[in-house]
């Protein structure tokens, strides 16, 4: 998570920082480094000659280095793995991971199993660095050295997608693991190495799942459910797995020279975190002296070039486990089983397949794709240049993120959820809200009712990986419309149907954002206690289905105060933002159709009106757990039957951090509104990476 870059001019309007909203947690577990600051300068990263760089590190795969020889005198298999590591700890269910951010600099990930000697990796890339300064960001330059490693050796690939803002440190991977963060947000329950969602990977300190098999037992067949679930969980169908394990697994070797390890890690050894232990002299552990997972070998015979070698390997030979050299059980080829094309039998000693690869054979669809991969290059190209792409950007969120230019820069994908353009000429918004202003009027319930679809609209939005947003209006769709959550919104959409009939070139999701805006600015008013200055800028467009919008779905988590502090971490709000969003006017008869037994709020104020009542209410009762008829958890006031709160609200006064920001806004009413003003219109165009169209604001 980093610097806001959402193009709305009024997208961060009276708020605090958008940034790192969690900053302060474990600030001493974190390495930061002066190279780390740089800032994120779109201009100067949207005018990189990309051609350029790729020249650089072209040039760089092939000029072996004393500091850290390359395998066969080429850093492409390194490169690789660099980027995939970086990408691969994305994971779907927060949007959390993934290398936009680059915080495979910074611990916890620079410390993780996985990662070990990459810190070697990123050393060889710092004078294309410095060359490129700040147009060239940390995660920019991993990804493309990982792409054009795999260009470089012949594979074809889809292009790069430029634009990762890096991180300062590495607090937003904290909830990543293994922390004290993680373990309240994600714990792992079924046991290290069976880890489910939350987390991506199914053992703490790896990025997908344990290579020597399930808690590190060679059966192959026992890899197979981890393997798909891992993948799964960031994203990846069957065909994407084996291609990207395939394809990857084309290039490069796996490190095990000796069983006494790569070093003491970075926790313990800071400046040099894995020396390296086996061999001795000047050489020690390096080049054929690497340690790096305890495997050895390579999984073709031409580690250096793109071939389907890999998948003919597999299908063509027996395979008997043993130990390798490095101490852990690794695979071998035997006999022959007489699929044409494997690697030549005077070649056999020379190549290994780990028990995750030989998962690949155990489960009737990985082995369908095998099969299919071996046969059909051709098949193998489209889906691993796509699968790559794909690893490699789908943490940017949206497309109007990438920067760059055609032919690099490829065209949206799927997985990027493409909205149609806006027209040329946006609705008269004046107009439209004068409609809007009349709908209020014709019942004292829609002012709530209107903020509401608004507020659940726009509060998908994920500052993690960019997803969700109002932009869209994908809460029309399933599965967004059929949410618990989001039970009653269709009837508010028919209250606002003949407003859309009449503006042809409206969309439903400005109308949305404009409907909640005007009628929180009205209900504020009502309240004669103040007022609320919302601008609004519309632009926004509407999608034709929810597709892909599944990953967004209200999380669950061991408990309120958990839930209240990570959901706002994941839209990027800080305390004081999310505490004054809580105090949005609230109706009774909506609480009552979501099966709480009522609100917080028994008179007009809190539901028609805004103010911070709320704050007060919350603050100036003793509040009791209780359960609705509907079992709904929630909480009664003591001594007064009609006032009820959700956990999520009690979890406010809880919180120590949350509940400081509660009790400045119960003490004053204006201070409140501008709060909530700010953090309203930051949620509301959180997404507005695309900027308002001709810059039309009401
Ligand atoms: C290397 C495991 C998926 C690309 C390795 C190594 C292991 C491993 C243990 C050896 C590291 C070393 O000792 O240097 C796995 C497992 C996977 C997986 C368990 C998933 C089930 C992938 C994917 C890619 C990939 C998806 C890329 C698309 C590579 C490359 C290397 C490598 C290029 C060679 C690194 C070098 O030459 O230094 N992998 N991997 N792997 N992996 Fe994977």
């Amino acid at each position: 998570m980093h610097a806001a870059v959402a193009k709305c001019p009024y997208a961060t309007a009276g708020a605090a920082s958008p940034g790192n909203p969690h900053r302060h947690l474990s600030r001493s577990l974190l390495q930061v480094s002066a190279a780390s600051l740089a800032k994120f300068d779109q201009s100067k990263v949207a005018s990189l000659d990309v051609n350029a760089v790729k020249a650089d590190l072209k040039k760089f795969m092939v000029t072996e280095q004393a500091s850290w020889p390359a395998d066969l005198g080429h850093y492409g298999g390194l490169m690789i793995r660099l980027a995939w590591h970086c990408a691969g700890s994305y994971r779907s269910w927060d949007g959390r991971g993934g290398c936009d951010g680059a915080r495979q600099r910074f611990l916890p990930e620079m410390a993780w199993d996985d990662n070990t000697n990459l810190d070697k990796a990123r050393k060889l890339l710092v004078p294309i660095k410095e060359k490129y300064g700040d147009a060239l960001t940390w995660g920019d330059l991993i990804v493309l050295a990982g792409t054009t490693a795999i260009e470089s050796m012949g594979a074809p690939v889809l292009g790069f997608c430029a634009g990762r803002i890096d991180d300062v440190d590495g607090t937003a991977s904290l909830e990543l693991g293994p922390t004290p963060e993680q373990q309240a947000v994600a714990p792992c329950t079924r046991g290290d190495g069976m880890c489910e969602q939350p987390l991506g990977q199914t053992t703490m300190g790896l990025i997908y799942v344990n290579p020597e098999g399930l808690m590190g037992n060679p059966v192959p067949k026992n890899s197979v459910a981890g393997i798909r679930s891992s993948f799964g969980r960031m994203g990846m169908n069957d065909s994407e797995t084996v291609a990207l394990i395939g394809g990857g697994h084309a290039f490069g070797k796996t490190h095990g020279a000796c069983p006494t390890g790569a070093g003491p890690g970075p926790l313990k050894s800071p400046s040099n975190p894995w020396p390296g232990t086996c061999g001795s002299g000047p050489m020690k552990g390096r080049g054929p002296n690497t340690f790096t997972s305890g495997f050895e070998g390579s999984w073709t015979t031409r580690p250096t070039e793109w071939t389907n070698q890999y998948f003919r390997n597999l299908l063509g030979f027996e395979w008997v486990k043993h130990k390798g050299p490095g101490g852990h059980w690794q695979w071998k080829p035997t006999s022959r089983k007489g699929a044409s094309g494997a690697a030549a039998t005077a070649d056999l000693p020379n190549i290994m397949m780990l028990t995750a690869d030989m998962a690949l054979l155990e489960d009737p669809e990985y082995l369908k794709y095998t099969k299919i991969f071996s046969q059909d290059l051709e098949a193998l190209n489209t889906a691993f240049s796509h699968a790559w792409y794909k690893l490699m950007t789908r943490d940017m969120g949206p497309y109007s993120r990438c920067l760059g230019k055609a032919p690099m820069l490829p065209p949206p994908q799927p997985f990027q959820l493409q909205l149609p353009a806006p027209p040329a000429k946006l609705a008269d918004f004046n107009a439209v809200k004068a409609d809007v202003a009349g709908l209020l009027k014709t019942d004292t319930e829609n002012a709530a009712k209107f903020t509401r679809l608004a507020w659940q609209c726009a509060n998908t939005f994920r500052a993690t990986d960019y997803a969700g947003g109002c932009n869209g209006a994908r809460i029309r769709f399933s599965p967004q419309k059929d949410w618990p959550s989001n039970k009653g919104l269709d009837q508010v959409l028919k209250l606002l149907e003949p407003v859309k009939k009449k503006y042809p070139s409206l969309s439903w999701a400005d109308l949305i954002v404009l409907a909640g805006t005007t009628a929180l600015q009205q209900a504020a008013a009502d309240a004669g206690s103040g007022s609320v200055d919302l601008k609004f800028c519309g632009g926004r467009t509407d999608a034709a289905d929810g597709k892909g919008t599944d990953v967004l779905e209200p999380r669950s988590y061991v408990n309120a105060s958990v839930a209240l502090a990570d959901n706002a971490k994941v839209m990027g709000l800080t305390p004081r933002e999310a505490v004054a969003l809580a105090g949005m006017l609230r109706s009774t008869a909506q609480q009552q159709s979501l099966g709480y037994s009522g609100s917080w709020a028994s008179s007009a104020a809190g539901q028609s009106r805004q103010d911070n009542s709320y704050f007060k209410v919350l603050l100036n009762n003793i509040w009791e757990p209780s359960k609705s008829a509907s079992g709904k958890d929630e909480f009664k006031a003591k001594g007064n039957a009609k006032l009820f709160m959700m956990p999520s609200d009690v979890a406010i006064k809880r919180s120590p951090a949350f509940a400081a920001h509660a009790g400045e806004y119960a003490k004053d009413n204006a201070k409140f509104l501008q709060a909530l003003a700010g953090a309203w219109t930051k949620v509301m165009n959180a997404d507005r990476f695309d900027g308002p169209a001709g810059n039309v604001c009401a």
